[in-house]
């Protein structure tokens, strides 16, 4: 099948790689040209696992084309995904300037049946101001499906080549065969294809991420308990997940959720619900919980220093807003960084992926350490805002070698207890007791 994927961010590359790893002639579209340069190029834009040996060879076989041409991206292709920013506007509500600008461009282009599917992050009734905005310019026929994108940063390959159900809305038979017929490879483990309308797959992407982004904080607020009960996260987490109603994934506590959809799509919910008058009262109580856990840690660091960090110079592993990922879309990481700088310290960063993206937004107002390790030199004590697998095992000996204090404060949970006592290490993590 011949398709075109507009929008080649995080979402697009990895849509339009899969499609043509299952065989189609896909088209990818941006405005950014240098992007588009590189890609032709055969230079991956983004930090995916096992993406670019999919886009090098479909890149080969010439099943993947890279373009700014919109016209020209369109021109065969049955199926055109928008996979677009919705970034959040200045009310919370999902920007759609993106989208309905691509779907006015689109109406003056095309000239026989397209299908066009919303791949982005939208708010419920989209797709009907989508197809208004063609509508307008085009006489041809076409069909607006609404198909949310479910895939996880740095198990994104893998999400999109084996999702666990593919939510499609529309109300078009013709499409419903076409999206079928796309989507088949797959499903093949017959894992389903969800037929829906437009309005409640648009719904349905929303529910999705305020829920999962309900179980952080939910699980952040059971370990601020567990610190003052004296309990220990871990344990109830264990307890917990094992139980298949609620399940093991999700349960994590730490400094708070991030990324490019989480918050942005909890926001966009909310105002959502506001516009209908309706008052989503746990999903405003999931938002309050999460900016206080951003910098939650911090306070624990300026309790040890006795309230002054002037001067003080923190080591920090990890920036990406999780790991295996190069994105930094509201990192926790940025959120500290912030915090402490404004109280005069210093920080001395690193981390596998992330370092050029944090570089291009912060400049010199932290330092870019080479290794884990040379992060470490100078430092006043060590903080680890991501989850990296090269942090959980340490060379510990090192640590207490390089920084001045033997103190580590850990947003994520990943030594010890009793292994940090051993060791002689002041440790701070989440809803776990202190080691001192
Ligand atoms: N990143 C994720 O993990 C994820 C997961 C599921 C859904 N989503 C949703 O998917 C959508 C895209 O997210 P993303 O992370 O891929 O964003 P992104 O910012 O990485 O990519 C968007 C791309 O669109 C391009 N673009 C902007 N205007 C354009 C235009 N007029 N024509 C062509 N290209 C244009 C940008 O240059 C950029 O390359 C959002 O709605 C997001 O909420 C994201």
């Amino acid at each position: 099948m011949k398709i075109a994927v507009v929008g080649t961010g995080y979402v697009g590359l990895v849509t339009g790689t899969c499609f043509a790893e299952t065989g189609n002639d896909v088209t990818c579209v941006d405005i950014d040209v240098n992007k588009v340069n590189k890609l032709t190029n055969g230079e991956i834009t983004i930090y995916e696992p096992g993406l670019e040996k999919l886009f090098l060879r479909n890149l080969k076989e010439e099943r993947l084309h890279f373009t700014t041409d919109l016209s020209a991206a369109i021109k065969d292709a049955v199926i055109i995904f928008l996979a677009l920013p919705t970034p959040p506007g200045e009310d919370g509500s999902a920007d759609l300037k993106y989208v309905l600008g691509v779907a006015d461009d689109l109406g003056k282009i095309i000239k026989n049946y397209k299908v066009i599917v919303d791949k982005s992050t939208v708010p419920v009734g989209t797709a009907e101001k989508v197809h208004s905005a063609i509508a307008k310019n085009s006489k041809s026929d076409f069909d607006v499906v609404s198909n949310p994108e479910f895939l996880r940063e740095g198990v994104a390959v893998e999400d999109f080549m084996k999702p666990d159900r593919v939510v499609v809305g529309t109300n078009s038979e013709k499409a419903r065969k076409l999206m079928s017929d796309l989507y088949a490879p797959f499903v093949r483990q017959g894992n389903p294809v969800i037929f829906m309308d437009e309005r409640s797959a648009e719904l349905t992407k929303y529910a999705a991420n305020s829920f999962l982004a309900a179980k952080i904080s939910f699980m952040n607020e059971i370990a601020r308990l567990c610190e003052l009960l004296d309990a220990d996260v871990d344990m109830v987490r264990r307890g917990i997940g094992s139980d298949d109603r609620i399940g093991k994934r999700f349960l994590f506590p730490g400094i708070g959720y991030g990324g490019s959809c989480f918050p942005k799509d909890v926001q966009a919910l909310v105002k959502s619900a506001n516009d209908v008058k309706y008052d989503f009262k746990i999903l405003n109580a999931v938002m309050n919980i999460n900016e206080g856990q951003k910098l939650y840690l911090i306070s624990g660091i300026k309790k040890y220093f006795n309230n002054d960090l002037k001067g003080k110079k923190f080591a920090l592993w990890g920036l990406a807003f999780k790991p295996n990922t190069d994105d930094i879309r509201e990192a926790p990481s940025l959120y500290m960084i912030d915090a402490l700088v404004k109280e005069g310290a210093t920080v001395s960063a690193f981390d596998p992926e992330a370092m050029n993206n944090v570089k291009k937004l912060l400049g010199d107002k932290i330092e870019y350490a080479e290794s884990q390790y040379m992060a470490l030199a100078n430092a006043d004590a060590l903080i680890i805002a991501t989850e990296w697998n090269e942090f959980r095992t340490p060379d510990f000996a090192k640590i207490a070698a390089s920084l001045k204090n033997k103190a580590i404060f850990d947003g994520r949970n990943l030594f010890d207890l009793a292994a940090m006592r051993e060791l002689g290490f002041y440790y701070q993590s989440i809803g776990r007791a202190i080691v001192k």
